[in-house]
């Protein structure tokens, strides 16, 4: 395995890779590597000849008080992580080396699509997301990208993204992993005390609860969005940021749950801001 820096390095050598008729396989994480991602990593060694890992902490989707300093990163932990299942070039960039003096290229991908949800309440992070995804996917060059579904409207962004530019890589989505109580995995766990984690697991258990009002029947969006909220508000140091249910796709709110049904949470634990999704109903696409 070996660690490339330079942006041109690794776009050159990826060239060459598929020049040579390399599959190339590629994970873009911010790093703090978890089972989430290395499950990500795990696929992605299944469909590719070579498997790329990218870690870049991105400055361009943080919000100016969010936790982009506090954001954990070690990258020897991620390269002996990366290793055990098979990477093999890690591309870790300098932010002075992606978004150069002078740097003014956006990408965007406009509309309800990501001015709902995390686009409400973090306004310019897709922007960032999808600048930061497109100039990864030129740099790598990658025939197939594993994105996993916690992070569910940015894998919807990216998809639309991908399809809209005509980017010639498919995209795959992948489960939720969770820790055995059920808790999301997510870099940012590492940020809450013992009696937050505990309080944390509000999110998936508000999925459960939901999950359990359509088994016996219920259909109205509003009334299973009550229960969630008082079942989210009775953890003394949780504040809601959003609890909506949408369609799949469009990710348009939706009065009736229907099998394209998707609850989305975010929910700060203390300082923590925290996300979880799932279907309503079971689906082929279940997360
Ligand atoms: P990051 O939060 O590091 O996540 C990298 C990838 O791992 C994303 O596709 C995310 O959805 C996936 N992931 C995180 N937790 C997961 C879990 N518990 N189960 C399954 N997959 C999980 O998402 C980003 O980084 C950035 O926005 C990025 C796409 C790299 C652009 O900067």
């Amino acid at each position: 395995m070996e660690i490339i820096r330079s942006t041109s390095e690794m776009q050159s050598r990826c060239l060459a890779l598929r020049e040579a008729g390399k599959r190339i396989a590629f994970v873009p994480t911010m790093g703090w590597l978890h089972e989430g991602h290395l499950s990500l990593l795990r696929e992605g060694r299944r469909r590719g000849d070579v498997l790329v890992l990218s870690i870049f902490v991105n400055p361009t989707q943080f919000g100016e008080n969010e936790d982009f300093d506090s954001y954990p990163r070690d990258l020897d932990r991620d390269a002996a992580l990366a290793e055990s299942v098979g990477v093999d070039l890690i591309f870790a960039p300098e932010a002075a080396d992606m978004y150069p003096r002078g740097y003014r290229t956006f990408v965007d991908v406009t509309g309800p699509m990501t001015e709902v949800l995390c686009g409400a309440s973090r306004p310019g992070h897709f922007r960032g997301v999808t600048t930061v995804v497109t100039k990864l996917f030129t740099i790598v060059q990658p025939h197939v990208a594993l994105f996993g579904q916690k992070d569910f409207q940015q894998l919807a962004v990216i998809r639309r993204m991908t399809g809209d530019l005509n980017l010639p890589v498919e995209v795959v989505g992948m489960p939720i992993v969770r820790e055995t109580d059920g808790l999301a995995m997510s870099s940012r766990n590492v940020y809450l005390t013992d009696d937050q984690r505990r309080q944390a697991l509000a999110l998936s258990r508000s999925l459960d609860l939901a999950r359990g009002l359509v088994a016996a029947g219920e259909r109205d969006s509003a009334r299973i969005i009550t229960e969630v909220r008082s079942l989210i508000e009775a953890e003394p140091e949780t504040r809601i940021d959003y609890v909506n249910i949408c369609h799949q796709d469009s990710l348009q709110e939706q009065p009736e749950v229907d099998a394209d049904s998707v609850l989305l949470l975010a929910v700060f634990v203390g300082q923590t801001r925290l996300i979880d999704n799932g279907h309503l109903m079971a689906t082929g696409r279940d997360s």
